[in-house]
Parts: C-alpha cells; sequence; structure tokens
C-alpha cells in the first residue's frame, strides 16, 4: 500500500472543533484522542493517519513534508511565515481577532512604544506598517499581565469576547486581522499526492458550507 496521508493536527482548542468536522467529512479517529496518550492515530480510512501537535508545530510539520496536511489558526500561519503552504480552505472554526491592547484610558509610557507578545513577527511587521517604532518583548503566556506590572505599553494578543482584557482593566485598540483556523497543504504533497489530497479537502468544504447555511 502507499505511504499514508498524514493531517497534523493542532491539540486544544481547535482540536475540539476540528474533529466533529472530520467526522462530516467521513474521517474518524480509530480511538479516543483524549483517553491515549498517543501522538499518531489510525482513522477510520486505511490510508489517513491523524498527528496531534501543538499549534505552533503545525506549520513547521507541514512545511517540511511530516505531514502532508495540516490545521493551524491564521494566527499560527502568519506568525510562522508558513512560507510554499497552499491554504485552500477556510474552516470557519476557532474564530478571533488578533488586537492590539492595552490599559483602559493608558497612554504609551515608554518613548519607544513596548509591546509584549507571543506573536513577535505579527508586532514586528504591524507596528513598522504604523510607521510606529515600537521594542517587541516575547512572552509565552498572560500577555495581559505585562502592562499592569510595566513591562509593556501594549500586548498583541487574541481577544474574542474580550472578557479577558476586561478582567485585568484593560481595552482592546487596534483591529491587525480577523482568526479562524485553515486547513494548509504541503506544495509537494498537493502535487504528488493530488488524487488523494483534493477529494478530501472538497469533503471538508462540503462540511464547512453545511455548517454555515444552518448558522
Ligand atoms: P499552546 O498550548 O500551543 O500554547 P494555545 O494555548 O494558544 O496553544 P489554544 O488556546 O488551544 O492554544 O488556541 C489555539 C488557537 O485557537 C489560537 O492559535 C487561535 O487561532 C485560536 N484561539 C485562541 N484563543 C481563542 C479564543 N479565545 N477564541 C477563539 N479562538 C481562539
Ligand atoms: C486566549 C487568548 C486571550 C483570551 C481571549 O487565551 O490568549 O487571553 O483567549 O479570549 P476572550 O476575549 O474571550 O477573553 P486562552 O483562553 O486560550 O488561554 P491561554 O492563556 O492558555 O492561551
Amino acid at each position: 500500500m502507499s505511504k499514508p496521508l498524514i493531517l497534523a493536527l493542532s491539540k486544544g482548542r481547535i482540536l475540539k472543533e476540528t474533529l466533529p468536522l472530520l467526522a462530516d467529512a467521513g474521517i474518524v479517529p480509530a480511538e479516543d484522542l483524549d483517553k491515549s496518550r498517543k501522538l499518531l492515530f489510525d482513522t477510520n480510512l486505511p490510508d489517513v493517519k491523524f498527528v496531534v501537535i501543538r499549534a505552533t508545530d503545525v506549520p513547521t510539520y507541514v512545511q517540511l513534508g511530516a505531514a502532508d496536511i495540516g490545521v493551524a489558526g491564521k494566527d499560527v500561519l502568519m506568525e510562522h511565515g508558513a512560507k510554499g503552504l497552499y491554504e485552500p480552505l477556510d474552516l470557519n472554526i476557532s474564530r478571533c481577532r488578533l488586537m492590539t491592547a492595552g490599559i483602559m484610558g493608558g497612554a504609551p509610557r515608554h518613548a519607544r512604544r513596548r509591546v509584549a507578545t507571543k506573536f513577535v513577527n505579527i508586532a514586528r511587521r504591524y507596528y513598522a506598517s504604523q510607521g510606529i517604532q515600537a521594542e517587541v518583548i516575547k512572552l509565552y503566556g498572560a500577555m495581559e499581565l505585562a502592562p499592569l506590572m510595566n513591562l509593556a505599553d501594549e500586548i498583541v494578543d487574541i481577544v474574542d469576547t474580550g472578557n479577558t482584557l476586561r478582567a485585568n482593566g484593560m481595552e482592546p485598540r487596534e483591529l491587525i486581522t480577523e482568526i479562524s483556523t485553515r486547513l494548509v497543504v504541503n506544495k509537494a504533497s498537493m502535487t504528488m499526492q493530488h488524487e488523494r489530497i483534493t477529494p478530501l479537502v472538497e469533503r471538508l468544504r462540503e462540511a464547512v458550507n453545511k455548517r454555515r447555511s444552518e448558522t
């Protein structure tokens, strides 16, 4: 039998929303992902396997061809660069916004604006595009704490309901971009495995459209 198609899935929030979509497209894991310590899973389709990995690793797996197809947030793809990946489908799940935010009513305290974020590449590009000199500080979580502790003037982070910002006395400022989860495909796989990948993408597209028409 030929080499199986590998789908790299982002674990966490995105995985929970991806599995029902995949099921609608006729692909289900052979065992309960939550009950296993495994990272590589068989599916009901003999030629399709899942790997379940950190969202930030998905573009790397797909770009280097260790996975043929990936599921990742647009934020993660933009931050990574995701050069040379096809992005054939917006899965329309885990929707949120990438925004700048700061202390309610606050103004920058540092001459060169200090920005804390885990999205350093996106932040650098964004502030440069606005003609604003910014010192971008890499954090790995709890970005909302940085302005409160005078570590930064602003943050670049994901905003959904705005509850996390409000709970920390902060306000959203500028919208950088709308975010949703995307399907990405390795370029060589798209060429070499076209007859296997295209029907899968189309089944997922139908599942996404069906949901859109129901909401
Ligand atoms: P990791 O565990 O790798 O650090 P994480 O904790 O950021 O990742 P999740 O919180 O599961 O992972 O979020 C993964 C993706 O879900 C984000 O990259 C983004 O695309 C989307 N996302 C994050 N927060 C929200 C939110 N509050 N509402 C909707 N989508 C979100
Ligand atoms: C995400 C994000 C924000 C929050 C925004 O965090 O980093 O902190 O959601 O959502 P809201 O506008 O609805 O409050 P998440 O809940 O994923 O926790 P994390 O810190 O583990 O990323």
